[in-house]
């Protein structure tokens, strides 16, 4: 998978997909991640990438000849599935990770300051949120997204089975976990754990499992 990212803050996404199973995905090859410095394509040599409001308003507008001429370069003819951050976007869940992990290319556009000239929604396929609450910007949405989906890709986690025993497709509940000391300041853990009786525990984790989704 080829992930790109356009962004005023491109070290904000290296430094942090450099760690953990992001940092695996990528060193074993499964997908390519790489930050654009947005300004690349500013419009003077100053690097000016946004503007002030028509009609007036605080902060600074992304421009949509930079978004443009920004995601053309890194996605000529439009070929990736093309996203834009936004806090009035299409709330992102494991749902739409799973989609986005069987995408061959995607490009995320990250706004900051006051947003985006409207008519760069025309430029991309999908407007995503990871929330109902305003960030600075759209790096943190674009990190929490792209971890969600490199764990998906198969390959990347060395241990499928704790991919498929993760979740019920959609469903995150998930059974307590509990390892040593199997006591602790006089709290001790389920016996039902300590027996090795593999299909009881099995049951066990199941039952805690639906009455955590039944909450
Ligand atoms: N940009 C600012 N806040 C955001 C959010 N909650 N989700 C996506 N992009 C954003």
């Amino acid at each position: 998978m080829k992930i790109d990212v356009l962004t005023l803050f491109p070290e904000m996404i290296d430094q942090a997909l450099s760690y953990s199973i992001p940092n695996r995905a990528q060193e074993k090859g499964h997908a390519s991640v790489k930050a654009h410095q947005l300004r690349h394509w500013a419009i003077d040599k100053h690097g000016n990438v946004d503007d002030t409001p028509y009609g007036g308003g605080p902060g600074m507008i992304l421009r949509v000849d930079v978004a443009d001429a920004a995601l053309e370069a890194v996605d000529h003819g439009h070929t990736a599935h093309r996203v834009m951050l936004s806090p009035d976007g299409d709330q992102f869940d494991q749902k739409m990770a799973e989609e986005f992990s069987k995408k061959e290319a995607l490009v995320f556009l990250c706004g900051r300051y006051e947003g985006f000239d409207a008519r760069i929604e025309e430029y991309v396929d999908q407007k995503v949120s990871i929330g109902p609450y305003v960030l600075s910007g759209g790096e943190l949405p674009t990190l929490v997204i792209i971890d969600s989906i490199l764990r998906l890709i198969p390959g990347v986690l060395g241990n499928v089975a704790s991919l498929a025993e993760e979740t019920f497709e959609t469903d995150l509940t998930e059974y307590p976990q509990y390892t040593r000391p199997n006591i602790y300041k006089g709290k001790g853990i389920p016996d039902i754990l300590l027996t090795g009786h593999h299909a009881e525990i099995a049951k066990w984790r199941l039952s805690k499992r639906r009455s955590a989704s039944n909450r």
